[in-house]
């Protein structure tokens, strides 16, 4: 499987699209306001640039690509204000792989835009002039010229490997990290993970000025056990509706014992250990959160200033469907479009039971740093 030709999120604007089913990843991007905030604030503060570079990597589209974006050009006006200086000119890039839906993204530009100066307007501030920017490509990979970028920011993407690790072919029966599968299997994937992140850190240090910021957000884990429940069960669980599959003689075995997800939930200790070792980089904090997997938990919606409002209580049907927003690409590609209603149909029942009596939540790691002179 070619990771960088394959993987995409659903896209469009549909039922079972990103853009509809990504509130989960919404959540995780206000969790860590925070520490964009205080990223983008010191940076604007000790740099002054008259033209302001900010890059979201593994973007996606829909409501969160626009998210971040918006946040920081509102951070840097509103400290403009403060501090009496003209705004910036921004310059702004949205990267993800080459099958992201762009093209809904471009779509939205103009009433993203529109929304923004009536924000920053309504708020009393002026705005600088904007001009955006798709990169399509690989961030395991060069993709911006070198010290173009001020700001990197990456959320929920880099959790997702160049490629399946070699030397997981004994993985039978599970589909990602899981308690049965053997020592080998984690090795694989933790090397391949340290080879991505290490090469993504090196990339980046090229692009990035002397002093600029870069805030990255894993789907990740607290323990040092690579299969915890923490990260994997999602995964496990999943493979339960393969299997069931595989013993009704739906899918072949063999099918099912090829495909393994191209993705590594890290510790915070791997992440530093990662940064501290390629050495480009000071990290200035390594924070932990933690989000429902249904992220109208509790039967509310979550309506901080993401401005959710929906309420709705089947917690297996909207895991269900944030997954399916996630993976079905991958899905469809190995194993055909005729399976995949059964599959999440039956993903859905084994979520609900699970969820009924279990704790289920998922763990991220957020680290901020900034490029050393
Ligand atoms: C779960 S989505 C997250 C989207 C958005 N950042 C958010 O928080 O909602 C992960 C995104 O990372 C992208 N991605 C994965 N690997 C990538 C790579 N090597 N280069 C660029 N984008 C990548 C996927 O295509 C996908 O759109």
């Amino acid at each position: 499987m070619e990771v960088t030709q394959v993987l995409h999120m659903n896209g469009g604007s549909g039922e079972t699209s990103y853009a509809n089913n990504s509130l989960v990843q919404q959540k995780v991007i206000c969790l860590t306001k925070g520490m964009r905030e205080e990223a983008i604030s010191s940076l604007y503060r000790s740099m002054l640039p008259r033209s302001l570079a900010v890059a979201d990597l593994g973007c996606s589209s829909g409501p969160n690509t626009f998210l971040v974006i918006s946040e920081a050009i509102k951070s840097v006006e509103k400290l403009c204000r403060e501090l009496n200086h003209q705004s910036p000119e921004y310059q702004i890039y949205m990267n993800d792989l080459p099958g992201n839906d762009f093209n809904n993204i471009f779509k939205s530009l103009d009433s993203f835009k529109e929304k923004l100066c009536n924000e920053i307007i309504e708020a009393g501030h002026g705005i600088g002039s904007c001009f955006f920017n798709g990169v399509p490509g690989s961030f395991y990979g060069r993709i911006f010229p070198t010290k173009s970028l001020h700001f990197v920011h990456s959320s929920y993407s880099l959790m997702w490997l160049s490629k399946v690790p070699d030397g997981v072919e004994n993985n039978k029966g599970n589909i990602y990290m899981a308690s049965t599968s053997s020592l080998n299997v984690l090795k694989a994937y933790y090397e391949q993970y340290q080879k991505d992140f290490s090469l993504f850190l090196k990339c980046r240090a090229e692009e990035i000025v002397e002093g600029g910021r870069m805030v990255l957000t894993f789907l990740g884990r607290r323990s040092d056990d690579r299969s915890s429940e923490e990260c994997c069960y999602i995964w496990e669980l999943l493979a339960m509706a393969l299997n069931d599959m595989v013993s009704k003689g739906i899918i072949k075995e063999e099918q099912m014992d090829t495909f393994n997800i191209p993705q590594y939930t890290p510790s915070p200790s791997e992440v530093k250990f990662e940064v501290q070792k390629e050495g480009s980089f000071s990290i200035t904090s390594l924070e932990v959160t933690v989000v429902p997997w249904n992220a109208y938990d509790n039967g509310n919606a979550f309506d901080s200033e993401c401005g959710f409002s929906k309420s709705l209580s089947n917690g297996g049907y909207n895991v269900t469907k944030c997954m399916r927003a996630v993976a079905e690409p991958l899905l469809v590609s190995h194993f055909g479009e005729a399976i995949i209603e059964e599959v999440f149909s039956r993903y859905q029942q084994i979520l609900t039971e699970r969820m009924s009596k279990e704790k289920t939540e998922f763990v991220n790691v957020t680290i901020s740093m900034i490029r050393r002179a």
